[in-house]
Formats: C-alpha cells, sequence, structure tokens
C-alpha cells in the first residue's frame, strides 16, 4: 500500500515565495499534507489586514492609503486560523474571530493589499507573528519574504515563477469558478501592479533569497510540480 504521508524525526521549515499566481498557497499546502507539517499562508494574513483597513476606511475607491489610522489600530487587529473550519475541509482565515476566509480572496482586497503590505509596521507585526507560529518547525510557509525575512535559516526554501499571462489564466480561471464577473485584463493588471510593488518596496521586498531553488511551474502539471518538492524534501531530510 503506498503512503502518501511522509514523516522525519527531524523537522524542517519550508518556505515557499513567488510572484502573485503562481500557485504557491496550492503547492504549499499539499506539501504540508504529504509531510505532515502545518501549513500558513501568509498572504492570507496581509489580506485579512487588507479587509480590515477597507471596512474601517482606510483605503477603497481610489483613496491613498491612511497609514496613521491603520497603524494606530494594529493593536486591535487580531488573525488567526481555523484548521478545516470550513465545509471544504480547508484552513479558515479569522480576523477578531470572524471567519473571512471567502471576502479576502476576492479582486477589491487583491487591488489594496499590496499598498498595505508595504507598510513597515504591518510587516513588522505580522512577521513577528509568524516567527512565533514556526518556533518549532515542522511547518510550510508561503508568501513573499518566507526565505529572505521571516525564516532566512529555513532548510528549504523554494522560489516559484511562471509567466504573468500564465498566473493571469489560472487567477481568471479560479475566480470565474467562484463566480466573480472579471475580465481577464482586469486580472493580468492586478498581477502586474501588484509583481510591481512587492518587488519595488523597500521593506523586505520579493526577491529570490540566495539559497533558494526556483521551480518555473509555467509547463509542469501538478503531480510534476509536487514530484519535484517532494524529491527536494527527501534529499534535505535525507530519507532517500
Ligand atoms: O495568492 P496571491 O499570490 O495572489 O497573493 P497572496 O499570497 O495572497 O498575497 C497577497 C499580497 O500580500 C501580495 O501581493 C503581497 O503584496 C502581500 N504579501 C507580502 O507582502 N508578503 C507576504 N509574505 C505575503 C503576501
Amino acid at each position: 500500500m503506498e503512503n502518501n504521508t511522509k514523516q522525519t524525526d527531524k523537522k524542517i521549515t519550508i518556505a515557499i515565495d513567488g510572484y502573485s499566481s503562481s500557485g504557491k498557497s496550492t503547492m504549499a499546502r499539499e506539501l504540508a499534507r504529504r509531510v505532515g507539517y502545518i501549513y500558513v499562508d501568509s498572504g492570507a494574513m496581509y489580506r485579512a489586514v487588507t479587509l480590515y483597513a477597507l471596512r474601517h476606511g482606510f483605503v477603497g475607491h481610489g483613496k491613498a492609503l491612511d497609514r496613521e489610522a491603520l497603524v494606530a489600530s494594529l493593536p486591535d487587529i487580531h488573525i488567526g486560523f481555523a484548521a478545516g473550519s470550513g465545509t471544504d475541509g480547508v484552513q479558515h482565515t479569522l480576523l477578531n474571530g470572524e471567519d473571512i476566509e471567502s471576502q479576502i480572496r476576492d479582486l477589491e482586497v487583491s487591488s489594496y493589499v499590496s499598498p498595505v503590505a508595504e507598510v513597515a509596521e504591518v510587516r513588522r507585526a505580522l512577521v513577528r507573528l509568524q516567527q512565533e507560529m514556526g518556533l518549532d518547525k515542522g511547518i510550510v510557509m508561503d508568501g513573499r519574504d518566507i526565505g529572505t525575512a521571516v525564516f532566512p535559516d529555513a532548510e528549504m526554501k523554494v522560489f516559484v515563477n511562471a509567466s504573468a499571462a500564465e498566473r493571469a489564466g489560472r487567477r481568471l480561471r479560479e475566480l470565474e469558478a467562484k463566480g466573480e464577473k472579471v475580465s481577464y485584463d482586469e486580472v493580468l493588471h492586478n498581477i502586474e501592479e501588484r509583481d510591481r510593488i512587492d518587488t519595488t518596496r523597500k521593506v523586505s521586498p520579493l526577491r529570490k533569497a540566495d539559497d533558494a531553488y526556483v521551480l518555473d511551474n509555467s509547463n509542469l502539471t501538478r503531480e510534476e510540480q509536487m514530484k519535484w518538492l517532494i524529491d527536494l524534501f527527501d534529499r534535505i531530510t535525507g530519507i532517500s
């Protein structure tokens, strides 16, 4: 019988970074399930802060972000995860105890998240929380700065990429499946704009860590990319 869950005594930290809609979250979640690790979606945390900012009018309707008001509210923003709380069995993001999973994935939150993620105080607060979550290792976290700023000592670092057109196509299919009415051009524009802000911001810009393995999944199936990850995990943990 095939055993899909791999376990070793030595738990490591796995950092998966990459561009928006590169499929990081799906592969990170699946990898965590296969190796029996915790999965943390750091992007969901920035999205949760953005939803809070939208609800309180700190940003929105083309208005520039009111950084001061957001920073002053940071002590009132509590983010957590509820394991498999949804009917889909997937981990859901909580904002002050409220399940906001379905609201943080739409194009409105996506349009404002990168400016929010540029705020140094927001990053400091979330990075601290992420580091606490990783204290015991045995964790897969995905984001933009996991291998560079959150876990610079992670034993396994992966940097994922795919062309912007490929990524926009994937995200469009995802949004359409949820019933959102958006065009390919809108989605592509959002992805290119986030790439631009994420790679050029002052604090922890998106970049490949020097010791990260690059995975370009433009032409890989989900199974091929999972095999690539599991092989790398086995090599690093010395299983094979
Ligand atoms: O799923 P997708 O790739 O579209 O994005 P995400 O991982 O949910 O992240 C949303 C946004 O949060 C990114 O575009 C970044 O601006 C920000 N982010 C960040 O700055 N640092 C992280 N570790 C994770 C996300």
